[in-house]
């Protein structure tokens, strides 16, 4: 009988991240400077993030090492194992192998970590004393309240407002970890204030949240942002999490044949599947499947086009699938999910059609959370169980054609803090939304026409 868990030692673990940008497919579109149009040049970005930071963003060299003190740190946890779903794969009755790699083993509960660790180390290194970051569902406002803590920074998190309610024990454990979370729309921000006057109840969004995190880095001296996705050195940051499952599957003596992951800003599924991204292009027969809402279908429904990654257009202009800077998805529970648009890197390899995607209401997500915590006996968090869904219907289709396929599940992370969500479902109180074509219209309307190259 195979293992159920596969572990690497760590020594094992991989000492360098992967960035995918010379292997792409197509060229990544510039990000642009809304003042001019042009592209972005190195100094743009300086009043918001580290040298270091930046020069990561545009950087075309393959591998990057990671520095020895984010080692030592990564090893709290990583390397995190990548468990074998016998019991899930019983239940399903399928032929299908499914596999799950679980980032829910860090201090945070997440895969977040990963790169906060790595971007609190560059800003400790350029003598920053402060960092001011958003957060959807918590998730990564804690892992950055943890890396902050651990570099001695002082850290203030802007809080969706709805996740800020719902989950008050996130904002509990970023306290603990010392930093100083808001809810969003705040009084702290000309961005809050602005959408608090027209709106008092706003359950706020991540595109209004960065805004506020923005807007307090830019106006002060002492004080840096950092986003938990999107941006390229985020997931080259996560692809440790893809290098770990490469080398487990090897260990397991098994091969990838299709790879499902969550998608909010892309950065855990990028993680996941980059590092597999090379081996398709060389004409290995694998499939990268994302998962996300359908109150909030920037990859099945969206445009690809520039926007702002914001809501009060503070950001540069990035190539992307975008649903609108000014979007505020329905409340689902999913809070890590609820952005507007995705990573560039992302949403180029989906638009050369070698990243499939795929959205869910929220019922069946959680009736696959539910599947998977009584089989698995782990409790996903709400975004990860999309991911659970998306590989659960993989195995089913297995099931139907007798395929006896390798199914990797990215288990983001576990859903402790998310109970209120498994209440609401249980009770039959979840609602699906389905989104209107004329709410995607209305807000597209706000983004601006402007092409690259021109
Ligand atoms: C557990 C979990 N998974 C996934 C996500 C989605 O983010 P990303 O697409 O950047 O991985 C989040 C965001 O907060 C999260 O908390």
């Amino acid at each position: 009988m195979a293992d159920t868990k596969i572990f690497l030692s760590e020594s094992e673990m991989p000492q360098a991240w992967y960035n995918i940008q010379p292997d792409l497919p197509a060229p990544l579109m510039p990000p642009l400077n809304p003042a001019t149009g042009e592209p972005l040049v190195p100094e743009d970005l300086l009043p918001l993030f580290p040298m270091s930071l930046i020069e990561q963003e545009m950087g075309m060299e393959r591998w990057v090492d990671i520095p020895d003190e984010v080692l030592r740190i990564y090893k709290l946890w990583r390397p995190s194992p990548l468990h074998r779903a016998f019991a899930l794969e019983e239940e399903l009755g399928t032929p299908a192998r499914i596999y799950y790699k679980n980032e829910s083993v860090s201090p945070a509960g997440s895969h977040k970590p990963n790169t906060a660790v790595a971007q609190a180390y560059y800003n400790k290194q350029d003598g920053v004393t402060r960092i001011a970051t958003e957060t959807g569902a918590g998730q990564w406002g804690s892992a950055l309240a943890l890396a902050c803590s651990l570099f001695d920074i002082e850290c203030q998190v802007y809080m969706v407002r709805i996740s800020y309610d719902q989950k008050p024990y996130r904002r509990l454990m970023m306290e603990t970890w010392g930093a100083q979370c808001l809810p969003s729309p705040s009084n702290q921000t000309e961005a809050g204030r602005r959408i608090l006057a027209r709106d008092p109840d706003s359950p706020g969004s991540l595109g209004l949240a960065i805004s506020e995190a923005v807007e307090d880095a830019a106006s002060r001296e002492d004080t840096k942002y950092s986003l938990g996705s999107v941006l390229n050195h985020v997931l080259m940051h996560q692809t440790i999490t893809g290098l770990e499952i490469k080398k487990q599957l090897a260990i397991a003596g098994d091969k990838l044949d299709v790879l499902c992951g969550c998608v909010g800003g892309g950065s855990n599924f990028a993680g996941f599947c980059f590092p597999f991204v090379k081996d398709k292009l060389d004409g290995q027969d694998i499939r990268f499947v994302g998962a996300e809402p359908r109150a909030c279908p920037k990859l099945t429904r969206a445009q690809y086009r520039y926007d702002f990654g914001d809501n009060a257009q503070l950001t540069p202009l990035l190539k992307m699938h975008t649903l609108g800077h000014s979007f505020i998805p329905p409340p689902i529970h999913a809070g890590g999910l609820r952005y507007h648009g995705d990573a560039p890197l992302l949403s180029l390899l989906v638009d050369q059609k070698l990243v499939e995607a795929r959205a869910y209401y929220q019922n069946e997500v959680f009736e696959a959370a539910v599947t998977f915590a009584r089989t698995e006996g782990h409790l996903p968090a709400p975004e990860t169980a999309h991911a659970i869904k998306c590989g659960i219907d993989e195995a089913l289709r297995c099931k139907e054609t007798g395929k006896e396929e390798c199914i990797v599940i990215g288990y983001s992370g576990h859903g402790h803090f998310d109970l209120a969500s498994y209440d609401a479902y249980l009770r039959g109180q979840l609602e699906d939304v389905d989104l209107p074509q004329e709410t995607i219209d209305e807000a597209m309307k706000d983004v601006p026409d402007i092409t690259w190259p021109r």
